[in-house]
């Protein structure tokens, strides 16, 4: 199993990673939670100014990011039979870097996706949406230095929200909406439905049964 999180800044999705990881230890999974971009390209993509990077250097860069990502921590935990749960994939270059910012590259990320993704795919992805507004307000800032994102503003995250909701209605069957405006636990339970849905489990949302 290789589940896919997603949403914009703020959309809590990072907390229902972690809640969806413990409902499926609590049924004897042994699962990898894990997060793009990760390590030194990380530090690259989220620190410094907002023109630090051209659209395109940066898409290439969270390509590299997954190529190393998917190489050394994905394939490997699932060869051994892990579930993995991905806090970000390949649906956010497209959403960020060609919703966000515009850039015209989306045939070229279907050929990187050719050739770095390959059957690696998540077979399930759940999209954490939730309002601009409200995600902001909630993400508050940063810790640290990783403020980069923070600086293409507010109508910029309009525009990832608004390509993530055009992904998730072109590929219904991959892509699972789930309304995250909710309170913790709600979201957190239509995750689990969702999960519950798509793999044929019986996962319990709550931490007593
Ligand atoms: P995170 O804070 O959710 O870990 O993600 C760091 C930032 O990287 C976030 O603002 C979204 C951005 N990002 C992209 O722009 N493109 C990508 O392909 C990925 C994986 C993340």
């Amino acid at each position: 199993m290789f589940i896919s999180f997603e949403g914009i800044d703020g959309s809590g999705k990072s907390t229902q990673v972690a809640l969806a990881a413990d409902a499926l230890r609590r049924a004897g999974h042994d699962v990898v939670v894990t997060k793009e971009p990760k390590g030194e390209i990380r530090t690259l993509l989220v620190e410094g100014g907002a023109d630090r990077w051209s659209p395109l250097s940066e898409l290439l860069l969270h390509y590299a990011a997954r190529q190393e990502h998917l190489l050394h921590e994905v394939r490997p935990a699932l060869a051994r039979g892990a579930v993995v749960l991905c806090d970000r994939f390949v649906d956010s270059t497209i959403a960020y870097q060609c919703g966000g910012h515009g850039l015209n590259a989306e045939a070229l990320v279907e050929n990187l996706k050719l050739e770095i993704i390959g059957e690696t795919m998540p077979e399930l992805t759940i999209l954490c949406d939730v309002g601009v507004e409200e995600a902001l307000a909630r993400a508050g800032k940063r810790p640290g230095n990783e403020t980069r994102y923070e600086g293409f503003g507010v109508e910029y995250m309009q525009r990832v929200r608004e390509r993530f909701l055009q992904l998730a209605a072109a590929d219904p069957a991959r892509i699972r909406k789930v309304d995250a405006g909710q309170a913790v636990n709600m979201v957190h339970a239509a995750v689990i439905a969702v999960m519950n849905q798509s793999y044929g489990l019986q996962l319990s949302g709550n931490k007593n049964d």
